[in-house]
């Protein structure tokens, strides 16, 4: 089994462990530093995505690219994915047992990365990751595991609500502090 990102890539873009593979364009392994301090880890890929096969390049991409560059930071030294690689139909909330099937490459990549911080966007990534489903209770409060977790909200829920873009700026924030500075 080879666990370096290229290869975990490759093995991602041939994946048939769940349906989604038959209804996909283009599986979205994710990108970024093989070297990130930050793993930023979103939901699943939608249109321009699948079309693509980069992560959050549509709306909620930009959003999240503009609020990455107000913490100074860039797309290209943290990485970025998503908890399922292959688009869900219509956009429709990843099934647990699709969530389950695909963990595995996830987790992989983690392993190869070796990440500082783990930032969950949103209640998919923050129950997949760690079983918390409410962004808003543990939003701002790092989690000490085997490695700093912080949930936050999707870019995606931003757009949706523009109240909340304060809250995302600020944990991304933090998450660049707890990453970048020695303690
Ligand atoms: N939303 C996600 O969660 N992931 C993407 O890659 C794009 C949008």
């Amino acid at each position: 089994m080879h666990n370096n990102i290229e290869a975990i890539a490759r093995e991602i873009r041939l994946c048939t462990r769940c349906r989604l593979s038959r209804s996909r364009r283009q599986a979205v392994p994710g990108e970024g530093s093989t070297r990130a301090r930050i793993i930023l880890i979103g939901e699943a890929p939608g249109r321009e995505e699948d079309a693509t096969g980069k992560p959050f390049v549509g709306r909620a991409g930009k959003l999240l690219t503009q609020v990455l560059n107000n913490a100074s930071l860039t797309r290209e030294e943290v990485f970025i994915t998503s908890v399922i690689k292959c688009r869900p139909p219509e956009n429709r909330r990843p099934r647990k047992r699709e969530i389950r099937a695909c963990l595995p490459y996830l987790r992989r990549q983690l392993a190869a990365i070796n990440p500082r911080v783990v930032v969950l966007l949103g209640g998919v990534a923050g129950e997949a990751m760690l079983g918390i489903k409410k962004v808003g209770d543990v939003r701002g409060k790092p989690i000490e595991r085997e490695r700093i977790y912080m949930v936050t909200y999707h870019p995606a829920a931003v757009l949706r609500n523009i109240n909340l873009l304060p809250y995302l700026s600020e944990d991304i924030r933090l998450a660049k502090e707890l990453a970048y500075n020695e303690t």
